[in-house]
């Protein structure tokens, strides 16, 4: 048995906040559609005439089955006609990318969805070649994949590592029979270490897996013993994700039992179960969910304050500039960010016209990047020093007068510090981590549902 974590009746109550994960600021329900095709273009071809490198996202929206808790955009399909038709659309927009961007270098590929995986292979090599013969892919490129344990085969992980695949994320949730079977996954423990035989056999080293709280019929003891199994597996790093219950978004999650769910002391104690085998098994703990190995890039980065965060959660990748390819997918440069069509077909109607398939984004205006500055360090180092970001962005520190104001009851109830300009959460770091972020959002509160803060 774990024993009982003790939560504070304040935390208890700001558990129920729903806040932003800020895997973005301004977050995706403040784009709207004054970024265009056309502004996109402007941007890239900037980017081009800078010369700087950029990482590429590649939006995969298939699964063969959806599964009940997915949060992810995504869609089923038990054919693969739909997917190579989606694959000949890539390739046009990867073409229309290339005339804007130029021969530009490539710091990172990263592919994910839905699941990549459902790739016929024959599609997925044709587009790492195009890409290949378009960019100029930097030597130390780190190319990465989400896959479904499912459907990874000892062939498929050999023809991924032919292609230069050098890191793998599996998506892992639970080990839970009883929770597998509730959240309509059924994935047992000799799939997930088949998969990473299959993947360390093939030379592809670097595995992440993804584990979940929250799930229905979870418990700390769930919990902790697919922790436990999983340092069997020794993966590189893991990310541990709260489930996020969005019924209203997507109404597949409707078919997972509310009754079932645990409330928000259980996901907290969860979390910290969690939190507690995965640092006892010798990982790292990276910002508010993630875990890695000391040697892994993500520990180092974050050793040396280089740890950032993007629409993967943290990371280490340090371009400017991150290209969106695939419908939904978002790019991010240096002046805000644009969002592909999330619909196939609107997305594929206008790449096959030739034009970027740009449906909303956000430039930034004001103090957007100043304020994207602050929540990053905050997610990302528990602590900002506020003149510090006010300085980088031309600001006088005042602008955060009202922000600190507001981080008061933090303040008093001995979580926060604030010493000068310097702001640090001192305790219940995870827990409160969002929340504190969220005092810098100066969009918040004009629009947008989100999930519980933990
Ligand atoms: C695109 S999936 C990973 C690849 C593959 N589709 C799979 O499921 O194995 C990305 C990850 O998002 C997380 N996820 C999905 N839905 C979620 C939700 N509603 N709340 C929190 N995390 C979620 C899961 O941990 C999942 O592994
Ligand atoms: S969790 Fe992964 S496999 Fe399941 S529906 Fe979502 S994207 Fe697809």
């Amino acid at each position: 048995m774990n024993a009982p974590f003790a939560l504070p009746h304040a935390l208890r109550d700001l558990a129920r906040r729903s806040v932003p994960r800020y895997t973005s600021y301004p977050t995706a329900p403040h784009f709207t559609s004054a970024v265009t095709a056309e502004v996109h273009a402007e941007w890239l071809r900037r980017v081009a005439r800078a010369g700087s490198p950029v990482s590429l996202y590649l939006h995969i929206p298939f699964c063969r089955t959806i599964c009940n808790y997915c949060g992810c955009t995504t869609k089923a399909s038990l054919r693969d006609e739909p997917i190579r038709a989606y694959a000949a659309v890539l390739h046009h927009e990867i073409a229309l990318l290339a005339a804007h961007l130029g021969r530009a270098e490539v710091s990172r590929i990263h592919w994910g969805g839905g699941t990549p995986n459902i790739l016929p292979p024959d599609c997925f090599e044709a587009i790492v070649r195009d890409l290949g013969d378009r960019f100029a892919f930097r030597p130390d490129m780190e190319h990465a994949v989400e896959l479904d344990p499912r459907h990874v085969t000892p062939e498929g992980a050999r023809a991924l590592a032919s292609l230069g695949v050098n890191r793998a994320s599996l998506g892992v949730q639970t080990l839970d029979p009883a929770v597998q079977a509730a959240i309509g996954r059924v994935q047992p423990l000799p799939t997930v270490r088949a998969a990473f035989e299959s993947l360390r056999s093939a030379g592809i080293e670097a595995i992440n897996a993804d584990l979940m709280y929250g799930l229905p019929f979870q418990d700390d003891d769930s919990v902790a013993a697919t922790a436990e199994l999983m340092l069997s597996l020794a993966p590189s790093r893991f990310a541990i994700f709260g489930y996020a219950h969005v019924p209203w978004m997507k109404t597949h999650q409707r078919l997972v039992d509310e009754a079932a769910l645990p409330g928000p002391e259980e996901r907290l104690s969860q979390a910290a179960v969690a939190r507690r085998i995965l640092e006892g098994g010798g990982y790292v703990e990276i910002g508010m969910d993630h875990f890695a190995h000391p040697d892994d890039p993500l520990s180092v980065a974050q050793a040396g304050g280089r740890l950032r965060r993007n629409f993967q959660g943290y990371t280490d990748d340090d371009a400017e500039t991150l290209v969106g390819i695939g419908a939904s997918s978002i790019s991010r440069m240096p002046w805000g960010y644009a969002q592909n069509a999330a619909d196939v077909p609107g997305w594929r109607r206008a790449i096959e016209e030739g034009r970027f398939a740009i449906a909303r984004g956000k430039a930034f205006d004001g103090q957007d990047a100043m304020r994207a500055d602050a929540i990053e360090a905050v997610l990302c180092r528990f602590e900002v020093d506020l003149a510090a970001v006010a300085a980088r962005h031309s600001a006088p520190v005042s602008v955060f007068d009202e922000d600190v104001r507001r981080l008061r009851h933090f303040v008093n109830a001995g979580w926060v510090d604030v010493d000068g300009s310097r702001v640090s959460i001192r305790v219940h770091r995870h827990e409160i981590a969002r929340l504190v972020a969220s005092e810098f959002d100066a969009y918040l509160g004009h629009g947008g549902k989100h999930s519980v803060a933990v």
